[in-house]
């Protein structure tokens, strides 16, 4: 299959391009799409034969349910069964933006996507181009990130080429995505809001809006030996093709632990790929070569480490790297989001700086 790929500038001026893109979904096709946090992998989400598509493309296990991407609050209503004060009140806070509701789904939602659940997450997305997307196609959107199963999130239409080319007829190329990371997921099923992924609404913001008392984080986030809420989060995710290890501790430390672990692993045959900070990549550059380097940002600036975060991961596909380090973050504000990524990416394996 030949996969197109079509910038959008202006959604108003591109309006047949998206007029098409509608047309793919609405007779059961897959669109890839740029969204504010990752691009996904749109088809039809009232129709389960679309949908098992994704699944296909992606080599997606099926019991690892999609959400829906909605355009306003009618199609909210048109899935959800019920939306409890809580998702009233997060609606009205955080959408359109980078939030996604557990809500009780109705049975016009397929099972196909649901895993067997009874619930289904929903999801307004605030970019222009996932917009303009929703309303050509008419019907809510499946969407899971646009990736290879268990691969980094696409956060450009290069990188969603690289995992759908072939697979999928059309890519709508918006440009970088502004957030980098998921949505943070809330299951509103229950009288606190759970987090069950964390993201750009942060935990921080959630408990200002609704209290302390009133947030709670799914136990499998930190570190309890659970299954996750989220089907997909029991899943080894976002991994880069050579294995990663995380350092974390003081960002004072970080750059002294970083070259011990280099030394060790070159002396043993070791080519290590570096993903950290501008700061301690500096300190560093007499013992890594710039090629082996993938600079993230500013040890202070999270927006831009989590923006920065999977193409860093993407950019060792094709290097020698046969071994990657990484720097952790703190794991406050957008901190937990990224150091989840993280911690995924690296199966869990750390060093203290
Ligand atoms: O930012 C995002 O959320 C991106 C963009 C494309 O919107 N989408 C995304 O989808 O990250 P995906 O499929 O890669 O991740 C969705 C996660 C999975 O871990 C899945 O298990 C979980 O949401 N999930 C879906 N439905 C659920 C449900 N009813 N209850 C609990 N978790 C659910
Ligand atoms: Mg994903």
């Amino acid at each position: 299959m030949d996969t197109k790929i079509v910038k959008i500038d202006d959604v108003k001026a591109q309006r047949d391009e998206l007029q098409h893109a509608g047309e793919i979904l609405r007779q059961g096709g897959l669109v890839a799409f740029p969204t504010e946090t990752v691009y996904g992998l749109g088809a039809n989400g009232l129709d389960g034969e679309a949908c098992a598509r994704i699944y296909d493309a992606k080599g997606r296990p099926s019991d690892n349910p999609l959400i829906l991407h909605v355009a306003n609050r009618s199609m909210v209503d048109q899935v959800a069964a019920k939306v409890p004060a809580l998702a009233e009140k997060l609606m009205a806070a955080f959408c359109p933006g980078p939030i996604t509701l557990i809500l009780r789904r109705r049975s016009i939602v397929p099972d196909r996507i649901t895993g067997g659940l009874d619930t289904v997450g929903i999801r307004m997305p605030e970019d222009d181009v996932a917009r303009a997307m929703i309303k050509a196609a008419g019907v809510p959107i499946a969407a899971p990130s646009a990736n290879i199963s268990g691969r980094p999130s696409p956060t450009t239409a290069e990188a969603v080429a690289g995992d759908m080319a072939g697979r999928i007829p059309l890519i709508l190329d918006g440009g970088p995505c502004r957030f980098g990371v998921e949505s943070t997921i809330v299951d509103c099923t229950g009288d606190k809001a759970v987090i069950l992924r964390p993201g750009a609404v942060t935990r921080e913001m959630l408990t200002e809006l609704l209290g302390e008392d009133h947030v709670n984080l799914d136990p499998a986030l930190v570190g309890a030996k659970v299954v996750p809420k989220a089907p997909g989060m029991k899943y080894t995710h976002y991994a880069p093709k050579a294995p990663l290890t995380l350092i974390e501790g003081m960002p004072t430390r970080m750059a002294r632990a970083f070259r011990r672990e280099i030394e060790r692993l070159q002396a043993q045959g070791h080519t290590v790929g570096v993903i950290a900070s501008h700061e301690v990549l500096q300190e560093l550059s007499d013992i890594v070569p710039a090629e082996l380097m993938a600079d993230y940002g500013h040890q202070q600036q999270l927006p831009a480490i989590a923006a920065n975060i999977y193409e860093a991961l993407r950019s060792f596909d094709d290097k020698p790297a046969d071994v990657l380090l990484g720097e952790g973050t703190t794991d406050e504000g957008l901190g937990l989001a990224i150091m989840n990524r993280l911690h995924k990416a690296s199966g869990f394996r750390t060093l203290p700086a």
